[in-house]
C-alpha cells in the first residue's frame, strides 16, 4: 500500500488544518528570476525549453533554491497538448502563443491522439528527473490546462480578452465543438496519467478562462470535461489529489466544487474571503488568493494582504498561493518576504 505522505501540501489536500498553510506560487519559475532568463536564452525558444528535460528541470528547481516553497510545479505549458495533437504552436517574442486556428468541425481532421504520448515523452522525463532530485519535503505538482481554456487558444489561434471565437463556435455548433472538447479531454487524461506515473504527486488543472460563461455553457464546457478528467485519474490513480482552478468562476465555483470531484479549488484574486469560507472551504480545501500585483508593490500592501488571507482562511484547510500567476516585473525580494511571512505564521 502507498505510504501516506507527510508533506505539508499533501496534508492540506487531505483536509488537515495546519499550524501554517503550505505555500507555492503559480508561475513561481519564470521571467522575474534572472537565472530563468539566463537558462531561457540557452534554449532555442520557449517550447524548446519545455521539451528539454535538463533545462526544464533546472528552471523548476530555480525558485526552490531561493525560497522555502512547499511544492515545485513542473515547468511546461498548457499549450503542449494542442502541440502534441498536431496543431502546431509557436511562441513569438513579445506576442505570446500563436496557433493555426481551428474554427469548425472540419478543422478537427488535422488533430490526432496517435502521437500525444510520444510527443510529450520529454515532459515525462522532466517529471522523473524532478521526482529524483527534489528535497524530501517538497511536493511535485504536475498540471494541464482544462479543456475549455486550451480550446479557447486552439479556436482563437491566440489569447483574447473575451475568448470570442470559442464561445461563438460553441453556440453555433455545440455538437462539433463538443468533439474538440472531447479530444482535448482524452489527450489530457493520457498526459496526466503519465505525469503521475513519472512521479507527480498532485495535479493542478488550469481553467484560466472560466469567467463569462452562462450556466449551461459553464456546465457543458467547464464542469463536464473537468469531471471526466477527475474520474479518469481517480480510476487509474485514486490517491493523487487534484486542484481545480476555474479562474473567474465566481458563484459557479460552488457547483464546480460539488460536481467535478476535484480535491481542492483555487481561488482567483476577486473571490471574497468570507464568501469562500462559507461556500467552499466548509466542503473542501481552498488555494489562493493573493493578488500578484501586491508582490510587485511589496511593503505594507503585501504584508497586509498576506495576513488578511492567512487570518481569513486559517481555521480551515488552506494552501497559500496567488490568485493568478506571478508577473515578470515582480522583484524576487518581495517573494522572499512573502515566503517569510507565510512560513513564520502560526494559526491561533
Ligand atoms: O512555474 C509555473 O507555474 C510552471 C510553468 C507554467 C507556465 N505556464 C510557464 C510559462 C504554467 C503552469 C503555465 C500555465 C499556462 N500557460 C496557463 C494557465 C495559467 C495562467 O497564467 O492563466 C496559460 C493560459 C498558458 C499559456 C501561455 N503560456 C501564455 C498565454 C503565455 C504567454 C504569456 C506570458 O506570460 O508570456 C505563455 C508563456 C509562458 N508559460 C511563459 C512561462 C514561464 C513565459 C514564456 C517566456 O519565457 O518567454
Amino acid at each position: 500500500m502507498a505510504q501516506v505522505s507527510d508533506k505539508r501540501l499533501l496534508r492540506a489536500l487531505r483536509g488537515e488544518v495546519l499550524d501554517r498553510p503550505p505555500i507555492w506560487l503559480m508561475r513561481q519559475a519564470g521571467r522575474y528570476l534572472p537565472e530563468y532568463r539566463e537558462t531561457r536564452a540557452k534554449a532555442k525558444g520557449f517550447l524548446d525549453l519545455c521539451y528539454s528535460p535538463n533545462l526544464a528541470a533546472e528552471v523548476t528547481h530555480q525558485p526552490l533554491r531561493r525560497f522555502a516553497f512547499d511544492a515545485a510545479i513542473l515547468f511546461a505549458d498548457i499549450l503542449l497538448v494542442p502541440d502534441a495533437l498536431g496543431q502546431g504552436v509557436a511562441f513569438k517574442e513579445g506576442e505570446g502563443p500563436v496557433l493555426g486556428a481551428i474554427t469548425d468541425e472540419a478543422g478537427l481532421t488535422a488533430l490526432s491522439l496517435a502521437n500525444v504520448e510520444a510527443h510529450l515523452a520529454p515532459v515525462f522525463e522532466t517529471v522523473a528527473k524532478l521526482s529524483a532530485t527534489l528535497p524530501n519535503d517538497v511536493a511535485l505538482i504536475g498540471f494541464a490546462g482544462s479543456p475549455w481554456t486550451v480550446a479557447t487558444y486552439m479556436v482563437g489561434g491566440r489569447g483574447s480578452p473575451d475568448q470570442r471565437a470559442a464561445r461563438v463556435w460553441a453556440y453555433r455548433d455545440p455538437d462539433g465543438f463538443a468533439k474538440l472538447i472531447d479530444l482535448v479531454t482524452e489527450a489530457t487524461v493520457l498526459y496526466l496519467q503519465q505525469q503521475i506515473d513519472a512521479g507527480a504527486e498532485v495535479i493542478q488543472l488550469f481553467d484560466s478562462w472560466a469567467a463569462q460563461l452562462p450556466d449551461h455553457e459553464f456546465d457543458c464546457w467547464v464542469i463536464a470535461p473537468t469531471a471526466k478528467i477527475v474520474a479518469g485519474l481517480n480510476e487509474s490513480h485514486p490517491d493523487v489529489p487534484i486542484i481545480g482552478f476555474p479562474r473567474g468562476a465566481g458563484a459557479a465555483g460552488v457547483r464546480y466544487a460539488a460536481e467535478t470531484g476535484v480535491t481542492a479549488i483555487g481561488l482567483d484574486t476577486g473571490t471574497p474571503i468570507a464568501w469562500a469560507r462559507e461556500n467552499l472551504q466548509n466542503r473542501l480545501p481552498v488555494q489562493g488568493n493573493l493578488d500578484p500585483l501586491t508582490l510587485v508593490a511589496g511593503g505594507t500592501a503585501l504584508e497586509g494582504e498576506a495576513r488578511r488571507i492567512l487570518t481569513g482562511f486559517g481555521n480551515g484547510p488552506h494552501i497559500f498561493n496567488l490568485g493568478h500567476g506571478i508577473v515578470p516585473e515582480t522583484p524576487p525580494e518581495n517573494v522572499a518576504r512573502l515566503v517569510d511571512i507565510v512560513t513564520s505564521w502560526k494559526n491561533s
